[in-house]
């Protein structure tokens, strides 16, 4: 293999191919996802009483699928004390062995495709394309993190300068990395943070969110088979305890979590209070993220790319559009097709193909997000009501499209995490207090601007410190290598995932000056 040809996405499937996608579906219902468990991997934390087990029902009807057996705190503990002993070992596989093994699990994913996107239909709610996409960033972040890891670690790098020694630069591991995921992208961000952190040679424990450690187990499984020792990757299933006492611990290097703010300002507070070396956290969380749309924008594109980044996935995306601005001359005719548009999206099953909105992920998010619909219909002017028919509703939880009209943006002061559009309208005159009120949310992960004169787009990604920036098109599903995705203040620590500076935080840097 050429290690340095240069790297190529993962091309999924094409929808246009009829004979592919009808293959699919009649093999994906062939696939019984009963019966799965994910396992922790570790001995240590095999010990009575160590782990408990826990049913994974699916969010689609509430189906058994299997199994998961949750770590204690204590045995989380032992797992992270025994996960330090391998760590010599671990940064002792070359860089360029690492690689290979990252690029077969690529291929091993791509392989079983069908049975990942029955695991993501199932136990997350992932509609087809849904979860085709989530595998092809899987697989995306598998390759590209491999690539990286080639760069930056198979040599050191020579440093130039005036001292007449030899200066090199190297990157090292950093130890234990635990890497903390969300049950949004069960399978692609899992990938993406173990990707990286077994890419810089570190010693691995993965804590899936706790509603979706099956499908982390497969992955984990896929790594194992490319290559990756067991004692190098632990799978670490469990809730918000286990999570905890593995970032307590003294002996974790580096912490790379995606989730909600408050969990990452738990974990920043944990490192920070452990009598140990300080570690770093990489964390990318929510985000109150805003459209702004002005008179010059068509109408047409504005409601589709709305559609598509707000209610897509069932809003459960954390780049997902939760405030849209439209400029008064405009509003109403763009709530009006945004409403059309809602109205043709087809609620349902996932594993259906013609499915657009699958269930949101557990019976608490659709208890949130029943509240805050009730509270914005007190409170604001409520300007689209989806509905569930009847028997759906009763069996999984599933969430329609909603469209609220605030008076004022600071009216929506949270991230409301599912497929619930809040709209505010502006004046020409409120241009600068629109962009201080999208300030002032403290968040800055995706912005979407839709306009046809240049330098409002210039003057609003100036003045805005948000990560990713899309101007006239959706705000969702940025590609791996070509749209490195993370925000800054309270949506995430950088770096972006996907993007040539996330490995190097992964790793230390050390400097070696011979005098020759
Ligand atoms: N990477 C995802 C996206 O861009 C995060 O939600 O949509």
């Amino acid at each position: 293999q050429d290690l340095f040809a240069p790297r190529r996405n993962s091309a999924g499937i094409e929808f246009g191919d009829r004979r592919a996608v009808a293959s699919l579906v009649a093999e994906r219902r062939r696939i019984r996802v009963a019966g799965l468990r994910a396992r922790c991997a570790a001995d240590a934390a095999q010990t009575a009483g160590a782990a408990h087990q826990v049913e994974i029902r699916s969010p689609v009807d509430g189906a058994v699928l299997g199994e998961s057996h949750h770590l204690s705190a204590e045995a989380a503990h032992a797992l992270v004390f025994e996960a330090a002993r391998h760590c010599r070992a671990a940064e002792a596989v070359s860089a360029v062995r690492r690689a290979e093994m990252l690029r077969k699990a690529a291929g091993l994913m791509e392989e079983r495709q069908s049975d990942l996107l029955a695991i993501l239909s199932a136990e997350a709610g992932k509609t087809l394309d849904d979860a085709i996409a989530e595998i092809r960033e899987a697989v995306d972040f598998l390759r590209f993190y491999a690539d990286e890891a080639v760069r930056l670690f198979a040599a050191p790098v020579n440093l130039p300068g005036p001292t007449g020694e030899e200066n090199r630069l190297a990157y090292r591991s950093r130890g234990v990395a635990v890497a903390i995921s969300p049950w949004n992208f069960p399978l692609a961000i899992f990938t993406g943070q173990v990707a990286a952190a077994l890419a810089a040679g570190n010693v691995v424990i993965a804590k899936p969110a706790e509603q979706t450690p099956l499908i982390a187990a497969r992955a984990v499984e896929i790594l194992h088979e490319a290559g990756f020792l067991r004692q190098h990757l632990y799978l670490a299933p469990g809730d918000g305890r286990t999570g905890a006492a593995l970032t307590a611990h003294p002996q974790t290097a580096l912490v790379a979590f995606t989730g909600s703010t408050e969990t990452a300002f738990a974990i920043n507070r944990a490192l920070a209070s452990r009598d140990a070396p300080i570690a770093p956290l990489i964390a990318e969380t929510g985000g109150i993220n805003a459209m702004i749309a002005d008179a010059t924008a068509l109408p047409e594109q504005v409601a589709d790319d709305v559609v598509m980044s707000a209610f897509r996935s069932a809003g459960q995306r954390c780049s997902a559009l939760r405030l849209l601005f439209l400029q008064e001359d405009v509003a109403d005719r763009i709530l009006e097709m945004i409403a059309g548009a809602a109205k043709e999206l087809t609620i349902g099953d996932p594993r259906d193909l013609a499915t657009d909105i699958g269930p949101v992920i557990d019976a608490e998010q659709l208890a949130m997000l029943r509240g805050h619909v009730a509270h914005m219909e007190r409170e604001q002017t409520l300007r689209y009501r989806g509905a569930v028919e009847g028997g759906l509703a009763a069996k999984g939880h599933y969430f329609a499209p909603h469209v609220v009209e605030l008076d004022r943006p600071e009216a929506l002061d949270r991230e409301v995490f599912g497929p619930v559009l809040h709209v505010v309208r502006w004046k020409a005159k409120d241009f600068d207090r629109m962009l201080d009120a999208i300030e002032a949310t403290g968040f800055g992960l995706t912005l979407g601007i839709h306009s046809r004169i240049n330098q409002t787009a210039e003057k609003v990604i100036a003045r805005l410190p948000v990560g990713n920036v899309y101007v006239n098109r959706n705000i969702i599903g940025a590609i791996v290598g070509s749209q490195p995705f993370g925000g800054s203040g309270l949506s995430g620590t950088g770096p972006k995932a996907g993007g040539p500076n996330y490995l190097a935080r992964f790793a230390r840097e050390q400097v070696i000056s011979v005098n020759t």
